[in-house]
């Protein structure tokens, strides 16, 4: 038995031999080809991975929506929209947040936070999270 942290599993889970030799290094690109809000799609095995560059990092999820298996990760990416409440709770209207992007399926619009995959409307659901490690320029996913 080999102690890493599975991403889809609780911190305690501990990989086998077998699960670690199924993991690989997924070449994503170069980092300096990537600006903010870029995505790309890679493929691991039958595996389809969303890998997104938002405000300097690097996130990985898998391309499989929690709804109904759409792509995921290939719809729109916008910033979380928000409601300004004013002290007597009336509203000042909506705008886009500075800390929060999701990118939104586009087979239905299940929502997801770009920072940790949770759906927007129910985040005790989550897409699978995927590992991602820069080598100089380049960038991997461990899928
Ligand atoms: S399959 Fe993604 S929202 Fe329905």
């Amino acid at each position: 038995m080999l102690a890493f942290a599975h991403p889809n599993r609780s911190r305690e889970t501990i990989f086998t031999r077998e699960d670690v030799a199924r993991m690989a290094e997924k070449l994503v690109g170069k980092a300096s080809e990537f600006k903010d809000g870029d995505r790309r799609i890679v493929f691991a095995g039958n595996t389809e991975i969303g890998v997104f560059k938002d405000r300097g990092e690097f996130h990985a999820y898998s391309n499989y929506c929690l709804h109904q298996g759409g792509p995921a990760c290939e719809g729109l990416i916008i910033a979380k929209v928000e409601e300004k409440i004013a002290p007597d709770r009336t509203s000042k209207g909506m705008y886009f947040s500075d800390t929060e992007t999701h990118f939104v399926c586009p087979w239905h619009g299940y929502e997801y936070d770009i920072k940790t995959g949770e759906c927007v409307s129910d985040r005790k659901l989550k897409l699978r999270k995927y590992k991602v490690v820069q080598k100089g320029d380049e960038v991997y996913v461990i899928a």
